[in-house]
């Protein structure tokens, strides 16, 4: 991921990527920050890049020309997603560091002074964002909070994908406690779960520590985890319906918009996919009043409500699929032992099997995210399968040399066990008249739900 920052105070944001992990980033190649001195692009002779406010006014104002002249500088009038840090922005989090961590490029201005004058700004600025409501002396530690907490999210930066996935805010829980050696330190033991060994318990307690602490330390987000929670249990008493949104909300993948007994509207974290589970078709018309007008994709399992669907916001069904659920806890057995991440170089014989070009950018993101995984026999690509971008497990494809063996069955059963390891309900969607996928399905345990889910396309 690139960083252009453009401020006048290069040498802060230099020295602030310059040691520790965003070091390591930058000379791995993982993350570029190019710092950028908006003087350098003055047109005044002395150098002056700031003028007194029209209309009177305390304090001096950055002027328009020499940050303009910046911007074009890194972006070449390219449309690159820019972000003005401002107290006046939106409150960073999280979910927007998420969400800017998917950017290949980023521009981040930093205003001095009294700020930036405004005809720039609409010229340039996609996002207006604040690290909080405080007012700091300029934008540069901002920017630099900002960029530390994105270039954690690329695939690489932490050591292992993990830390960056079990961490605060994921799933609206605050991390459980951690301890280190030695075992006693100033008369307080390490909790003796913790020495068991016994893995499942190790994780119920983590789970019960990380739900107190939010609960005393952050209710707000308590809250909203409890709600969640809620609407998850309902769901889940009709399992095999219902799986597509009770894996989001497990996983934290999407946010709920409005629940009511067995019946919800969510959309996914991107805001992409609009999600409506209900059991028959009065409660699903009044669902769609959650919707928002220019919804273009929207998932749901009611037949009956597919007309009024249509009729009010022009959504056509593209696929109707069966859904296979895997409703067990525990882990299936893979005979096949050499299953791994796929790798990028690979990625051409993914898209000759997988859809072709128009797939080759969602396959790369898949690889990239870690959510696509590639078979071995003797060091040769055997097969692969994935995680699609809504959670759901398929891109199965084994090749012609490998089939009638075990590889089949075992890219789908590591699939379901990814999904159970990354705490979600594994499922899967098959287009209705795919027999054989069916047949697999049913055979290592899948269970397909009596209703059919509608993928439904603008
Ligand atoms: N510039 C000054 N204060 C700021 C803040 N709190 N967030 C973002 N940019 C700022």
């Amino acid at each position: 991921m690139d960083f252009h920052v453009l401020t006048l105070f290069p040498e802060m944001i230099r020295s602030g990527c310059g040691d520790s992990i965003l070091k390591r980033a930058t000379e791995g190649g993982l993350i570029k920050v190019n710092a950028v001195n908006i003087r350098d692009f003055t047109l005044d002779k002395h150098g002056k890049v700031d003028d007194y406010t029209y209309g009177g006014g305390a304090g001096m104002l950055m002027q328009a020309q020499p940050v303009y002249d910046a911007w074009k500088s890194v972006t070449q009038g390219k449309k690159v997603r820019t972000v003005y840090v401002t107290p006046q922005g939106n409150t960073f989090t999280q979910k927007i560091a998420k969400s800017l961590a998917k950017e290949k490029e980023l521009v981040i201005l930093c205003g001095h002074y009294e700020g930036i004058d405004e005809r720039v700004l609409d010229e340039i600025v996609t996002d207006r964002i604040s690290i909080g409501d405080y007012v700091l002396t300029g934008g540069e530690l901002p920017a630099l909070v900002m960029i530390d907490a994105m270039a954690r999210l690329v695939p690489g930066v932490l050591g292992s994908e993990e830390s960056a996935q079990t961490e605060s805010f994921e799933n609206d829980l605050l991390e459980y406690p951690q301890y280190s050696r030695p075992e006693v330190w100033n008369g307080k033991a390490v909790p003796a779960v913790l020495l068991s060994g016994d893995h499942e318990k190790i994780k119920s307690w983590r789970i019960k520590q990380a739900k107190e602490r939010t609960k005393k330390w952050r209710p707000d987000l308590f809250e909203k985890y409890e709600e969640r929670e809620q609407t998850v249990k309902r769901l889940m008493k009709h399992k095999k319906e219902n799986a597509y949104m009770i894996d989001s909300l497990m996983r934290g993948k999407a946010k709920l918009l409005y629940a009511k007994e067995g019946a919800a509207v969510a959309v996914s974290e991107n805001g992409h996919t609009y999600m409506i589970c209900c059991d028959d078709k009065e409660q699903g018309l009044e669902l769609m009043a959650y919707l928002p007008k220019d919804v273009k994709l929207l998932l749901h399992n009611c037949e009956q409500i597919n007309d009024a669907l249509f009729e009010r916001f022009g959504l056509k069904v593209s696929d109707e699929c069966y859904q296979s659920v895997y409703t067990q806890h525990v882990l299936l057995p893979i005979k096949h032992k050499d299953i791994r991440n796929f790798p990028l170089s690979e990625i051409d014989y993914a898209v000759a099997n997988y859809g072709g070009e128009s797939h080759r950018e969602y396959l790369m993101e898949l690889i990239q995210k870690g959510d696509f995984f590639a078979a071995y026999e003797d060091e040769r690509l055997a097969g692969f399968c994935g995680v699609h971008g809504g959670g759901s497990l398929g891109l199965l494809y084994v090749d012609p040399a490998y089939r009638r063996t075990s590889i089949g069955s075992s890219l789908a059963s590591y699939l379901v066990n990814v999904s159970l390891e990354r705490g979600g309900l594994p499922y899967a969607h098959i287009r209705v008249g795919n027999e054989a996928s069916l047949k697999m399905q049913e055979k290592m345990g899948l269970y397909v739900g009596k209703k059919k889910v509608y993928w439904t396309y603008k």
